[in-house]
């Protein structure tokens, strides 16, 4: 070897030792009889030891599997991965053991590398019900018209009156489809951010006017009063009132849909400070907490069994983004049989 040789390969341990300092990821050397020889501080922090190395494996990562994954990497002679949420049970570590090989050709060392993987499996589950939801969505009225155009085929073409009536069917099954497709699209173009809003001085009594209007004849299907109560004077807001009123449409027509026959939903608007909040209440079904912690989540629909409401849970999830894409937050209080409020509030016009 060459001095100069000899230079460049002085500085790998060192350079190794740098990189363990400041790597993410946990990394434990673990000799003979399990052993744990050395642990960079990243593996400290994802496993909390409760000694110092030297020490013996199952000290360092409480969890017996590993020392039997890590003992199988040694005899086997290959790469061994496990995944546990030992030692701390909100967490998901992937542990990868990795025989180092002497001279001898005898293993000698295992190096486990540890990483954190729980926010990427958090991310498969959503990405994973995301795709059995929209796929469960689309079923009902794929397979409504696969029956309905069997049934045409199979003679009820002859019936005009018959046909007629099936052809409407076809269209509101598609109708329901296209729907579902283009909330899905609004939805994917507000989380990646591709959705701008046309921030304009807007007047709330004006906007709350439009969906009560537009809403009234369900309201009054079902005996329910609505009512608009607006602070006198109240100056305008800075909003997309488009946006705005997409977003009042989802709460009230959701207001309207989940409260009994004979009760009331009010639209409130009041000034406080320099903003102003909006509210819409009902005296309807209400929720409990650990359902109004998860109804802005994509599809979450609170499960009343047969008396299962009609909608596919996307609504608030929409709306939520739209109230965060104007700077606030949309939150609920509620409880089990009497009613929601839902609120958020709006800057003044500078
Ligand atoms: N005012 C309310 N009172 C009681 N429960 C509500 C209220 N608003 C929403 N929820 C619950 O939250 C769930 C999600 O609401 P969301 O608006 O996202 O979906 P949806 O109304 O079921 O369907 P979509 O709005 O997509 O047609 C509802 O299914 C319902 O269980
Ligand atoms: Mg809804």
């Amino acid at each position: 070897m060459s001095p100069s040789d000899k230079s460049a390969a002085l500085p790998y341990q060192d350079l190794f030792r740098q990189f363990a300092d400041k790597t993410e990821q946990g990394i434990l050397v673990v000799g003979s009889r399990r052993i744990v020889l050395a642990c960079n501080p990243a593996a400290k922090s994802l496993l909390s030891p409760e000694e110092d190395v030297p020490s013996s494996l199952n000290r360092v990562v409480r969890d017996i599997d590993v020392a039997f994954a890590v003992g199988d990497a040694f005899h086997d002679r290959r790469v061994v991965q496990y995944e546990s949420y030992a030692p701390h049970p909100d967490r998901l570590l992937r542990y990868t053991m990795i025989p180092v090989i002497a001279a001898t050709g005898e293993p000698s060392y295992v190096v486990v590398t540890i990483d954190d993987v729980t926010r990427l499996r958090h991310l498969e589950t959503v990405r994973r019900d995301f795709v059995a939801n929209v796929s469960h969505e689309l079923r009902t009225p794929i397979t409504s018209i696969n029956l309905l155009v069997e049934t045409l085929q199979t003679g009820a073409m002859r019936d005009a009156g018959v046909a007629s009536h099936f052809l409407q069917r076809i269209e509101v099954e598609t109708l329901s489809m296209m729907r579902l497709v283009e909330v899905l699209l609004e939805l994917s173009r507000l989380e990646s951010g591709r959705l701008a809003l046309q921030l304009d001085a807007t007047d709330v009594g004006e906007v709350f006017g439009a969906v009560s209007n537009r809403l009234d004849p369900a309201a009054k299907d079902k005996g329910l009063h609505v009512r608009l109560v607006i602070d006198p004077g109240l100056p305008p807001v800075q909003a997309d009132s488009e946006r705005l009123e997409q977003v009042l449409m989802n709460l009230v027509h959701n207001a309207i849909k989940f409260t009994p026959e004979g009760g009331e939903v009010t639209l409130r608007a009041a000034r406080q400070g320099r903003s102003v909040v909006l509210e819409i209440v009902d005296t309807g079904v209400g929720m409990d907490p650990h359902e109004a912690a998860r109804i802005f989540e994509r599809f979450y629909k609170v499960d009343k069994g047969r008396n299962r409401a009609e909608g596919t849970g996307l609504g608030l999830a929409v709306a939520r983004h739209l109230v965060e894409l104007h700077g606030s937050r949309l939150t609920v209080v509620s409880e089990p049989g009497r009613g929601a409020r839902f609120s958020f509030a709006l800057p003044l016009m500078q």
